[in-house]
């Protein structure tokens, strides 16, 4: 089975995260998947960024939840990262999608209600997906389960994935009670025997955040169906030449 290479937040370690500029650097080079965060503005937009402030990864302060679409999309997104990217704003998720209309590959959208539960969110996101990709692959993941319930509820057939820091007993059962196809699990937890256990009950294993190139390898070896990394193209690199290497054996 070949691991898939998801980018974490587009392109993590050469573009400025979650912005649409990272976004096209991970379709470029051909990522499997692509994960992003999303939360919602005052105003009730979902938009694109990891922390439920501001102040890390733009030029403002304060939280999400208290800017307007608007005012929030005056912000430089992309300076905390580097010169060249100071025209990259907190993008939408439509914008987003609208992106990546042509891009193939799944989209994992990370709904952040674990800290602020932004009420409605999940209706809202499953409206701009049935909007902007229908038909097209995404999976729906959440630290916060009950949000990933509350997804269910809104589109039965929508993929969920549990995300987990720590191992769980008898792991499935809970995966199959919430109605998740797959777990993401911090990656000591993605490299025991919850991997094997999951994969006996056909629940996919998808590891994060894999960036050492000796854990990538890991993750080929043990079967993961895929990893999220900051360094897809290192990864996708990597994937060719292991798999290069295991034909030659043969
Ligand atoms: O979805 C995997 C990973 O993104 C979870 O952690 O904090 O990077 O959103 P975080
Ligand atoms: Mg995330």
């Amino acid at each position: 089975m070949r691991t898939a290479i998801f980018a974490h937040r587009g392109s993590k370690a050469n573009r400025p995260e979650n912005t649409l500029a990272a976004f096209e650097e991970a379709a470029r080079v051909q990522s499997d998947g692509i994960e992003l965060d999303v939360h919602l503005t005052k105003d009730q937009e979902v938009v694109v960024m990891h922390d439920e402030k501001v102040n890390r990864t733009t030029n403002g302060t304060g939280q999400i939840k208290q800017f307007t679409l608007r005012d929030l999309q005056e912000l430089d997104a992309g300076s905390w990262f580097s010169g060249n990217y100071r025209k990259e704003k907190v993008p939408t998720l439509k914008e987003v999608l609208e992106l990546l209309s042509d891009y193939s590959g799944v989209i994992n959208i990370e709904l952040k209600t674990d800290r602020n539960v932004y009420p409605g969110i999940e209706e809202r996101v499953v409206r701009i997906v049935d909007a902007y990709r229908a038909n097209l692959p995404v999976v729906y993941s959440s630290f916060n389960h009950e949000s990933l319930i509350r997804l269910k509820k809104t589109d039965a057939s929508a993929e969920v994935a549990l995300l987990l820091w720590e191992r769980l007993a008898e792991p499935w059962r809970y995966t199959q009670q919430v109605g998740a196809t797959a777990q993401h699990l911090w990656e000591p937890s993605a490299f025991s025997d919850t991997a094997k256990q999951l994969h006996q009950h056909n629940i996919k294993v998808r590891a994060w955040t894999v960036n050492k190139p000796k854990h990538m390898q890991l993750a080929f070896q043990m079967g993961l169906d895929a990893l999220i990394t900051d360094y897809p193209e290192v990864a996708l690199d990597l994937r060719k030449s292991y798999e290069t290497a295991g034909k030659k054996l043969h």
